[in-house]
Parts: C-alpha cells; structure tokens; sequence
C-alpha cells in the first residue's frame, strides 16, 4: 500500500493545471448506457473511480479503451445487466448505472452500495422516484432488482431530499421514458447541468436546466446519438489547490478552471483575507496579509460544498481567530478531525457542528485517510505541520485526485509517495 510523506513548513509557488470532474464524469460514463454508437469522452481524470466505471461498463458488455485523458465507449453491445457487488462495493456511484438500465433493458439487477465513512447514504430516493415511473422494484440478497417490461414511464416526481446522483439517475431514466418526467426539487450541481447540457444537445428536450425543476421529454426507448463530450474542470479539485496556496499562504495559479463554479469557494476565501486574480481559466490566488476566521455552513450547490468542508478545516487551523464549521449533509462527515487532533489541532465537535480554535502549532504525525476529502486535509495540514507527517491508506485519495503529490510537487512542495 503507498503513503504519502510530507515535510512540513512549504510555501508554495507556480502553476498547475486542474483535471476534468470526477463527479461530472461518473454520470456521463454512465448514460453512454442510452447511446447508439461508439462516443468520445475527453478530459476524463485518471482517478480510480473513474477505471472503477468503465470496468463496470464493460462488465456489463460495453467496449470501452482509454487513452491519455479520453475515452472511447461503445455501449451498443451491453447484454448483461447485472451490476455485480465486487465492482459496485468499490465506489457508491455505480448506482447511477440503475437509471440507464432499466430505461433500455426494462429490467436490471444493480446490487446495494451499502454505507460509508461519512454517513448511512441511503438511495430510497432513487428508488421512490423509478417507482413512480412505473418501476418494480424488489431488494434481493444485496441487490435491487428493477423491472419495467413495458417500459419507464413519465411522472411528476418530488424529491424529499436534493439528491445529486439520485436527480442524475433519474434524468437519465427520463431520457427513454415514454412522455414527460417533472423533477421538482432537483440538484442544480454543475456536474447535473453537464449531464443535462448533453443530452439536450444531442435530441432530449430538457426545460429548466440548472433550476430546481427539470421537464425531460422521453424517446419511448430511442437510443440518443452522442459522439463527443468534454468533461468540465473539477471545481473540488480546484478548491482544494486553493486550499494548498491559503493554507501556505502562498501566490498559486490554477489553470483549466471555471470560477463560475467556485463562487462559494472563493468568497470563503475572501471573507478570510485572500486575494484573487481570476481570468477566463485560470484563478491565481494571493497571500492573505492576516488569516480571519470563518463560519461555514455546507449546503446544495451554488451554497458551500460538503466536499470542501475538510479542506476549509484545515485551513481553518491556521487561521488568526476561531471558526465554525456546520456540516448539514452527511452525518458522519468529521471523520478527519481526530487524525487533525493528533497532529495537535484544537477541535470541539459537537453534533454537527465543529469549533476550531486558530493558531493552532500542527506537529507531523503518522495519520489514517478515512474518506476522499478527508485524506486532503490531512495533506493540507501537513504542508504547514512542524517535521514529517506520514498520510496512510491514500487508495482514498486516489479514487478522485490525479497526481496529487506531482501536482503538490510542481508548486514546490515537500511530498513524496513511498511503499508501506
Ligand atoms: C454526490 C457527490 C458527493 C457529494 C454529494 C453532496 C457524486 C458522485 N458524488 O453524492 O461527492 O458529497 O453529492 O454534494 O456526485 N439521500 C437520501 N436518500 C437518497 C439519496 C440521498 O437520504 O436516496 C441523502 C444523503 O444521505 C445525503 C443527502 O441526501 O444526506 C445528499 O446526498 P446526495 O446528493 O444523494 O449525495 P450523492 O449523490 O451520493
């Protein structure tokens, strides 16, 4: 298993170039699923979640290969579906192969993510909403066995919950229904309005994209024809690089960027004392001449993202002042404040909510990634811990950060990636 060991006290400097969005791409791997022929996806992450994807697709029958950052998919000759356990166990977002299969096939077997570090993460609203669309649905020996012989049909469809994957699924299940499918309370991510965005460009009416209520004109089962997709820039990717020149207090620039994205990340970071330089695409953040605390609140996109809510801790930890961090999403979502603490950070947990205390003199330690975003802070941290601090179990942070420690090198960091 690889670690990671960081020496601390970095500044940084320079530039890097920010990778395509994981989580953009996972459901645009997924509705190749609806497509006629062979489509180019470009701009794909080399992260694991995204191998973990295409060896589903192809498990299930598609012809997939991968090059550089593009990726050739053909997923005309799908046979099987059945999404198996040993893949699907590896990464919860293969559940966004249920809305496209049953759409085509009008019956799959997907088995059940299970839990995960963060939280209970359940998918009864994907369930609910394919139900509404004329769905059996049975849980079976870990697995959800959908079925729709004659096909999904449109409904009006109210989500309890705004669900990011669960609104994709469904999107995506729309697209071959036959009629009109409403989402009222969908997720206006911008990784959903991609999804949206290409299967609009290429034949599926879709009204209201990037709104809270989406009206999707379904095919009756007509394959939709794609040939190219670009993958947007990751904006967690992006906001985590922005945490690297904060936390360091450093001048960085991030290339490939779309700050239209990162609104909440940035006026954050403003509110605690940085500076910007934002052009068409790229973003150079500057030194902060004293770091403020903050209060922060996640919430649903365009609000501040749980997936920065770790990252923002870190940097929280340095901060002239005491911060609040309120995590609404996922309850669980705090794993990396003990490891934190053992590298002498002042936390309080309570609830949902964590005090962090400023000015906190961080120590390298041995420390455990627990979760993606979690496995980031603690190398945030330890850009600015005294001494060495060793990051184990980073297949977490693997799963969705290309070259991490290259790219941390590239700016001048002191970080390698060694063998237990
Ligand atoms: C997606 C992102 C993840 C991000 C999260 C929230 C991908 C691949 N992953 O995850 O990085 O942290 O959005 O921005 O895009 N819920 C239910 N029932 C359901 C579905 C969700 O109760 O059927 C709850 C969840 O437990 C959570 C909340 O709704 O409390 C939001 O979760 P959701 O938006 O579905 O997260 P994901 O789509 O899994």
């Amino acid at each position: 298993m690889d670690y990671l060991e960081i020496e601390g006290d970095n500044t940084l400097s320079g530039a890097i170039k920010i990778d395509g969005a994981k989580n953009a791409a996972l459901p645009l791997l997924a509705s190749t699923i609806l497509f006629k022929n062979e489509v180019t996806i470009d701009n794909l992450p080399r992260v694991n979640d995204v191998f973990t994807m295409l060896k589903l697709l192809e498990n299930l029958g598609a012809t997939t290969s991968f090059e550089e950052n593009s990726a050739k998919i053909n997923a005309s000759s799908i046979t099987n579906t059945t999404a198996i356990y040993d893949i699907v166990r590896k990464m919860r977002a293969s559940i966004l192969v249920l809305g496209p299969l049953l759409a085509r096939f009008g019956e799959c077997k997907v088995s059940l993510p299970g839990g995960c570090a963060i939280g209970q993460r359940p998918i009864d609203l994907h369930l609910k909403a394919l139900e509404m669309m004329g769905a059996d649905i049975v849980i079976e020996q870990g697995y959800v066995r959908a079925s729709a012989p004659q096909g999904l049909q449109g409904a009006t469809i109210v989500f309890d919950k705004i669900t990011v994957t669960g609104t994709e699924n469904i999107v995506m299940a729309a697209a071959l229904a036959h009629g009109e499918t409403k989402i009222i309370n969908a997720a206006k991510e911008p990784e959903v309005v991609q999804l949206c965005e290409v299967l609009n460009e290429n034949g599926i009416k879709i009204e209201g994209i990037g709104s809270d209520e989406l009206i999707i004109q379904g095919t009756a089962g007509a394959l939709i024809d794609v040939k190219q997709i670009r993958v947007i820039p990751d904006r967690i990717e992006a906001g985590t690089y922005l945490c690297a020149g904060a936390i360091t207090n450093s001048k960085i620039t991030l290339e490939n960027v779309n700050h239209t994205h990162l609104f909440a990340i940035i006026l954050k970071l403003q509110e605690m004392g940085f500076d910007f330089d934002l052009k068409e695409n790229s973003i150079t953040i500057k030194p902060a001449s004293k770091i403020k605390g903050a209060k922060i609140t996640t919430s649903e996109y365009p609000g501040f993202p749980t997936d920065m809510q770790a990252q923002f801790m870190a940097l929280a930890l340095v901060a002239d002042g005491a911060s609040s961090i309120d995590e609404k999403l996922f309850e669980n979502r705090f794993m990396h404040v003990s490891e934190l603490i053992r590298m002498g950070a002042n936390i309080i947990l309570s609830n949902h909510t964590a005090m962090v205390e400023g000015k906190n003199q961080l120590n390298g330690a041995d420390v455990m990634a627990t979760d993606l975003r979690a496995s980031s802070a603690l190398v945030l941290a330890a850009l600015v811990a005294n001494g060495t601090t060793k990051v184990h179990r980073i297949y977490h942070l693997d799963r969705g950060y290309v070259e991490l420690e290259k790219k941390l090198q590239q700016l001048g960091a002191k970080i390698k990636r060694l063998k237990e």
